[in-house]
């Protein structure tokens, strides 16, 4: 699937955003290696630490549904009246998760200033990342 394809999907996802307290609504779209798409929006909460993130909101269905291979994972986010201007970088927290089940070359495509596909491997946006071999256990 192209990254223009994920990233439309990415969009769809937002549609279903529950953004009431930011009004700043992300969706992401979360591509299996066998050819599934998984789409996420952010759910925020009153309780404003308890919202979840489109990024985990898509990990979390997909994992959910038994996949755990992930080629690649489009996001878009944007103040919710507006039209989409600026790429919407995943926070500290996706990136974790991410590195939970996809690793360092995994490609995370967001929309740049002109619609156009911005690529960021997840090394880049988390070079070094706390994993389980981090913990002391198994050698990676
Ligand atoms: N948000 C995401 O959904 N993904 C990110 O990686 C960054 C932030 C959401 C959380 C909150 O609902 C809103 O954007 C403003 O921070």
């Amino acid at each position: 699937m192209k990254p223009e394809e994920l990233l439309k999907a990415a969009q769809q996802a937002r549609t279903k955003s529950y953004a009431p307290y930011s009004n700043f609504r992300v969706g992401a779209a979360l591509l299996t290696c066998d050819g599934r798409v998984f789409l996420g929006g952010n759910i925020e909460s009153a309780s404003y630490g308890a919202t979840i993130c489109a990024e985990r909101a898509a990990i979390a269905s997909a994992v959910s549904s038994g996949a755990r291979s992930f080629c690649a994972i489009a996001i878009v986010g944007g103040p919710a009246e507006k039209e989409l201007s600026a790429p919407c970088p995943p926070c500290g927290i996706c990136l974790q998760v991410l590195s939970e089940f996809c690793g360092p070359d995994f490609p995370i495509y967001l929309q740049g200033e002109k619609g156009e596909v911005k690529t960021y491997l997840l090394k880049e946006l988390l070079p070094v990342a706390f994993r389980e071999s981090s913990l002391g256990g198994k050698k990676e």
